[in-house]
């Protein structure tokens, strides 16, 4: 359990580690000069800028790293929160003349279809301007916020899909679509907390979700499993392995229930994009470990007639839980697209338990074989008339 406790809060502490950035190192080119910057929350991106009071415009520099082939956006949404009517600067490498080109253009398509084109937006851009350097896109602009607003609803992009040469689509993981918080442009300290702080909870929220059942269905349970079918061979090891067993399993329930909890509330809350499959195969899954949990309670006694059956059935569900778990895992990574370490990370422990398995299998055969070799030559010395040591009792899969 400590080992446990241990990977959770490591995990947890070095996600949100991974998100504290700074911004007020960056420089731009022209000597161009910003009062403010915030790092945003998603996408590793970051703006900068100047407020004018006087006129109640803004001078903003917008960077993301994005490939040199993709493209970046930066957008000011006058009348929602997201994409739905956003008011959008997009920068990328023009195809013909292969130079940085800016356009800006006004997201006002319902169906996530948006006609993109070089057009006015609904508020003034007094200057605008790209490029592109180490990696990344950077935008400049002034505007003259909407309403004359020092409060405004932003919105940020980065993606690589074009069509007609210019920018359309990106990418639907987390990152690429909670991109978007109220910023405000008056004070640094607001801004800080206005950029994104509902957007960062949330993105904690969804590591912690995403750790917690990777340990518990992807770890725990899988364990579990492992200690049920190859310790119990081991006539010395009765009954401590049911109990390693049972600790697992609960402790799995436990913390898997947990995060299942914490995934369906961000499911409820989350706006637009809602994950079918990945929430359906969830709730499957609770259903699945939760009739283990009960048919602990109702499991027959050893010699009992049924146990046989019940054995099967608890097996049967056991395997399906492991198998809808491993892959409902790797749907939450490419929901949650964390850095390829923890993906890297989630299969080397796939591989180390399945090696742990599959030497413990031969194992387990050859001791089982070996026992029942002895059994039978036992039973021709000794001419017993036991007719039930027929070995099926020392089958691995055999039911304690
Ligand atoms: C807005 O005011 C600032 C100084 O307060 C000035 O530098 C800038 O040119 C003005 N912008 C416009 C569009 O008038
Ligand atoms: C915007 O508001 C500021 C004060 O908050 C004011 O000085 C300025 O004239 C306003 N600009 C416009 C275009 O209404
Ligand atoms: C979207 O904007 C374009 C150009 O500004 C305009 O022609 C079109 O009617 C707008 N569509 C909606 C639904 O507002
Ligand atoms: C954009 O606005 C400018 C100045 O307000 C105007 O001259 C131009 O015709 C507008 N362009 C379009 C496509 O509406
Ligand atoms: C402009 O601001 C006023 C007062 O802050 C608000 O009542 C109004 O709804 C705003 N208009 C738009 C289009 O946001």
């Amino acid at each position: 359990m400590a080992l446990i406790l241990f990977i959770f809060v490591s995990s947890s502490l070095l996600l949100s580690g991974c998100r504290a950035q700074s911004c007020n190192t960056e420089t731009f080119s022209e000597n161009r000069n910003y009062a403010l910057c915030s790092p945003l929350s998603e996408l590793g991106a970051t703006l900068h800028w100047t407020y004018h009071a006087a006129n109640g415009t803004a001078d903003v520099a917008y960077r993301v790293q994005q490939d040199a082939n993709g493209w970046a956006a930066w957008a000011i949404n006058p009348t929602a929160t997201g994409m739905i009517g956003a008011n959008a600067l997009l920068a990328f490498h023009d195809a013909s003349t292969s130079a940085v080109r800016v356009i800006t253009t006004v997201i006002n398509d319902t169906s996530y279809n948006p006609t993109i084109r070089d057009e006015n937006l609904t508020f003034p851009v007094h200057s605008r301007a790209a490029e592109y350097a180490a990696g990344a896109y950077t935008i400049y602009a002034t505007v003259g916020l909407p309403n004359n607003s020092t409060t405004q609803s932003t919105v940020w992009q980065a993606g690589d899909g074009f069509q007609n040469g210019l920018p359309y689509g990106h990418p639907q993981t987390i990152q690429h679509t909670t991109s978007f918080s109220s910023l405000n442009f008056l004070s640094g300290q607001a801004a800080a907390e206005g950029a994104g702080g509902a957007a960062a909870s949330r993105l904690h929220r969804k590591n912690i979700h995403g750790v917690l059942n990777a340990v518990s269905w992807g770890l725990l349970f899988p364990l579990g499993v492992i200690i049920a079918r190859y310790m119990r061979v081991f006539k010395s090891l009765d009954p401590a392995w049911f109990y390693l067993h049972i600790a697992c399993q609960c402790s799995g329930y436990i913390l898997g229930v947990a995060g299942w909890g914490l995934g369906l509330k961000l499911g409820s809350e989350s706006k637009g994009i809602v994950y079918h499959r990945h929430r359906d195969i969830g709730i499957t899954l609770f259903c699945l470990a939760t009739l283990q949990v009960f048919a602990l309670l109702l499991r027959p006694n050893k010699d009992h007639k049924y146990r046989i059956v019940w054995n099967i059935y608890h097996w049967t569900i056991g395997y399906m839980v492991i198998i809808l778990s491993v892959v409902n895992i790797f749907k939450g990574f490419n929901i949650l697209n964390p850095a390829n370490k923890w993906k890297h990370a989630y299969i080397a422990v796939l591989v180390t338990l399945a090696c742990i398995a599959a030497v413990l299998e031969i194992f387990t055969w050859a001791v089982v074989l070996n026992r029942k070799r002895k059994t039978r030559s036992d039973d021709k010395s000794h001419n017993s008339d036991t007719n039930g040591s027929n070995g099926y009792g020392v089958r691995p899969h055999q039911g304690v």
